[in-house]
């Protein structure tokens, strides 16, 4: 096996540790993949898992959310951590990789890709709706007078409409692109995006505080759950 380039690159961003291994296509393709294993990461393995703990996240936000509405002061602390996660590792990392797999999408099945749409616009319009509902929060501790409904329309619009994506994403995109994308169009992706540990649900020592509040939310609700 030849290895045509091979850097590692740590880089800092938004606080988040962000690890990439970039490597050519050849060298996943012949057996050495960016997770140090002999098999190239599978990434619509990938967004598979991100959504099922989004999914978890959201429900985290709709509980304060429910909280908010029974009258109860909800714990800020997890609403602005869901935000400032949906911030960093969907929006700079989740959502671009899906871009990826979409224009090679398009050009394998552009039927396929007309029936998803425009997904590079709904991630725009996700990461406008997750910075209204952080500035309303951000007002909300800050005493800046809200009217309770803009919180409540604000919190549940983004909650529907991060949940209306994803359904989306589930049923049309994955299954189109797990279809007619090729062995190497996921290797050029996962070369193209690198990988990148997950601030919350992977987490490294690093943003163990930062996340702290909402990590033990979801793990005391999971251990709640029946
Ligand atoms: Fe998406
Ligand atoms: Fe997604």
């Amino acid at each position: 096996m030849r290895i045509i380039s091979m850097c590692l690159t740590i880089l800092e961003a938004s606080q988040f540790e962000l690890m990439a291994v970039r490597l050519t296509s050849v060298n996943i393709l012949k057996g050495t993949a960016t997770n140090g294993s002999m098999e190239p990461v599978d990434v619509i393995s990938v967004i598979h898992k991100d959504h099922a703990n989004l999914a978890e996240l959201l429900n985290a936000v709709e509980r304060q959310l429910a909280a908010f509405e029974r009258g109860e002061r909800p714990d800020y602390d997890i609403i602005q951590g869901a935000l400032d996660y949906c911030l960093n590792y969907p929006g700079l990392y989740h959502h671009p990789m899906e871009d990826l797999i979409m224009r090679k999408l398009r050009v394998r099945d552009p039927v396929a890709a007309d029936a998803v749409g425009d997904l590079e616009a709904d991630h725009q319009a996700l990461n406008g709706e997750t910075r209204r509902f952080a500035a309303v929060v951000d007002d909300i501790l800050q005493e800046v007078e809200v009217p309770r409904e803009t919180f409540e329309t604000t919190a549940r619009s983004f909650i529907e409409h991060y949940r209306a994506h994803m359904e989306k994403e589930e049923k049309v995109f994955l299954p189109a692109a797990a279809k007619v994308l090729s062995v190497n169009d996921m290797a050029e992706v996962e070369v193209e995006m690198g990988r990148r540990v997950d601030p919350l649900f992977e987490h490294g020592d690093s943003d163990g505080a930062r996340f702290e509040a909402l990590r033990k939310n979801l793990m005391d609700w999971s251990r709640e759950a029946p």
